[in-house]
């Protein structure tokens, strides 16, 4: 049975190479590509090459190349068939079913895109050709758009009173015709009439550049017709799940990590011509989360930039009420807002594509402060007005799926709140932040050993403190006798010597019983004595140290008992724990 070619499409477009190939070998950027060890030969220098924009992986040692099916296939021993449910799985698809009605869809979908590329393909040559389309051409002149947009995005012109439909009607069935969207039937005069007749036409591609639909703009201003018209949904074109562009823009995701969402074909093509190729533009429907989904398979960075009036406001405050649930740790979603009438269009051929590119650094906001920023404009300073506000940002919050994201922004929401509301905050304000560095010299050395972490390796530290000058600590017990130590081991020693030098009786290190290995362990390990090899140790240099070990003891116990506050704070989301927190962190940077 053979797959579909939609469905394999779709798999190599929500995968990208390095993501596939980067399960199974460590891969370094390097330019446009990614290079790694090969993972069909033994090698030390690595010889083996992924370019996610040509869709391939390429080894130089042995010749192997080929694409992300190839490479399960190959590094799996997988048959195809296997590779494509794994990897189906991997970018979150339903397995594909074969059945009777998946043929007919095949074959509906070769008919669908044969009609599309043709007609694109017929009215793109038109446009640049025909005589009689000068009127088409000096619309796009006055608009700043050339030869060179017109090829880039296809762009094409349909006469008043085409017929095309009789061009293909011997290829293709009527209902084939009917279904693409692109005809349909005038009732009265029983003909079959072009729906985007003496419109510019804009192919809207799918990921991997076929025509599946298109927008059509008018170029004589005639009231009774609409501006901009898309195919209307077909069975292989459905309006949230795709974007104008992204075909395109998607092939820059390599040398960029944001991408400009846009409203219009436009604003897409203003753009361009200025030098800014990564825009792609919602079709005028709000934004889905499907779309967000796909743009962030590329994108780490979604700057939404929309009309500077005031249906684009609302439709960038729908797009971040709808968006922020999805956020994501390492993807981010931002607002670009426009001076007061523009769309991206207009600003960028009257400004240039450095100072767009300048104003995106300096305004852009993001998700959570344009919402936070929009609903305090609507809240007066009382306390029904002030609470309404907070229990909307709270309800906001919380419907953020990532719980650290989350956590994050309803700490961002309720500290905004509180500067709002000094009375209720004073104790705060002044607190005394102190900050002291750990040695530096003491650092260095805690990455040594590798199967100690770094707090065993602080513990050894005081422990071999403690053995070196137990006549010291005696006299000096209010130094170290709250420090909280953390593995079990080190624990019961560290008791055992508090016990014995509590005591009073005058010990030394063969009265502790230490065991022998333990023993041998600090003294190879900790980081401390380096230090002390260097220094002259003096009582006072001691007790210094101690300190610092300590200090740096305390910090880890806070940072313990401050994560697993606020893993049960992205589960609780109470003040109570909030604050709990919060006074956990005071603690931390007096320390
Ligand atoms: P705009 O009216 O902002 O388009 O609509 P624009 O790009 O600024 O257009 P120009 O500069 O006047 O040519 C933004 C998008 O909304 C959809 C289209 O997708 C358009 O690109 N739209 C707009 C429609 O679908 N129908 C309309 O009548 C108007
Ligand atoms: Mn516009």
């Amino acid at each position: 049975m053979k797959y579909p070619k939609d469905y394999l499409d779709e798999i190599k477009t929500r995968l990208k190479v390095s993501t596939v190939v980067s399960k199974t070998v460590v891969l370094k950027k390097r330019g446009k590509e990614y290079v790694g060890l090969s993972p069909f030969k033994n090698e030390k220098t690595p010889s083996f090459t992924v370019n996610d924009e040509k869709e391939f992986y390429h080894c130089f040692a042995t010749s192997e190349h080929g694409n992300i099916f190839d490479f399960v296939m190959k590094t799996q021993n997988f048959k195809f068939g296997e590779a494509v449910k794994h990897l189906a799985q991997l970018a979150g698809m339903q397995p594909y079913m074969f059945s009777k009605q998946d043929e007919e869809r095949e074959k509906k979908w070769k008919d669908y895109l044969s009609i599309y590329t043709q007609y694109v393909e017929f009215y793109h040559d038109e446009l640049l050709k025909n005589e009689t389309y000068s009127n088409a051409r000096d619309y796009l002149k006055s608009r700043s758009l050339g030869k060179e947009e017109v090829k880039k995005f296809k762009i094409g012109y349909i006469e008043k009173n085409p017929n095309f439909f009789n061009k293909l009607k011997d290829q293709f069935s009527e209902q084939a015709l009917v279904e693409s969207g692109l005809f349909y039937l005038d009732e009265k005069k029983k003909i079959y009439v072009e729906r985007f007749r003496g419109r510019l036409i804009f192919p809207i591609n799918n990921i991997s550049g076929q025509p599946i639909a298109l927008g059509g703009r008018i170029i004589e201003k005639l009231d009774y017709l609409a501006k901009y018209i898309n195919s209307p949904e077909t069975n292989f074109f459905k309006k949230g799940s795709n974007l104008y562009n992204l075909d395109l823009a998607r092939k820059l995701s390599n040398k960029l990590d944001h991408i400009y969402l846009v409203e219009g074909y436009m604003d897409v093509l203003g753009l361009s011509k200025n030098g800014v190729d990564n825009a792609v533009a919602n079709l005028g429907t709000s934004l889905t989360d499907k779309q967000i989904l796909t743009l962030n398979q590329f994108f780490d960075d979604i700057i939404i930039c929309f009309d500077g009036d005031e249906s684009g406001y609302k439709a960038a405050l729908r797009a971040a009420e709808n968006s922020i649930k999805e956020l994501k740790p390492e993807k981010q979603i931002s607002f670009l807002f426009l001076p007061n009438k523009e769309d991206p269009d207009s600003y960028v051929n009257k400004n240039g594509k450095n100072n767009f590119i300048e104003l995106t650094k300096q305004s852009k906001i993001s998700t959570h402060q344009f919402i936070f920023s929009h609903y305090k404009k609507l809240t007066e300073n009382n306390p029904s007005s002030m609470a309404i506000f907070e229990k909307k940002l709270r309800a906001i919050a919380s419907t953020i799926k990532d719980d650290f994201i989350k956590k994050y922004v309803l700490e961002y929401f309720l500290e905004k709140i509180s500067e709002l509301t000094p009375h209720s905050n004073q104790n705060k304000k002044n607190f005394y932040v102190k900050k002291i560095k750990s040695l530096d010299s003491t650092k260095k050395y805690f990455n040594e050993s590798k199967s100690l972490t770094g707090v065993e390796l602080k513990e050894f530290s005081l422990l071999y403190l403690l053995i070196n000058n137990l006549a010291l600590l005696q006299a000096n017990i209010h130094l170290i006798e709250n420090i909280k130590l953390f593995s079990e081991v080190n624990k019961q020693i560290f008791e055992l010597i508090l016990v014995k030098l509590k005591s009073g009786k005058q010990i030394n290190i063969e009265d502790l019983n230490l065991d022998k290995q333990l023993l041998e362990k600090i003294n190879k390990f900790a980081p401390i004595k380096y230090i002390l090899k260097n220094k002259s140790n003096n009582n006072q240099k001691i007790i210094e140290l101690l300190e610092d070990i300590s200090r740096d003891l305390m910090n880890y116990d806070l940072e313990f008992r401050i994560q697993e506050l606020e893993s049960k704070f992205s589960k609780d989301m109470s003040e109570v724990t909030f604050n709990e927190i919060k006074e956990l962190k005071k603690k931390q940077n007096i320390n």
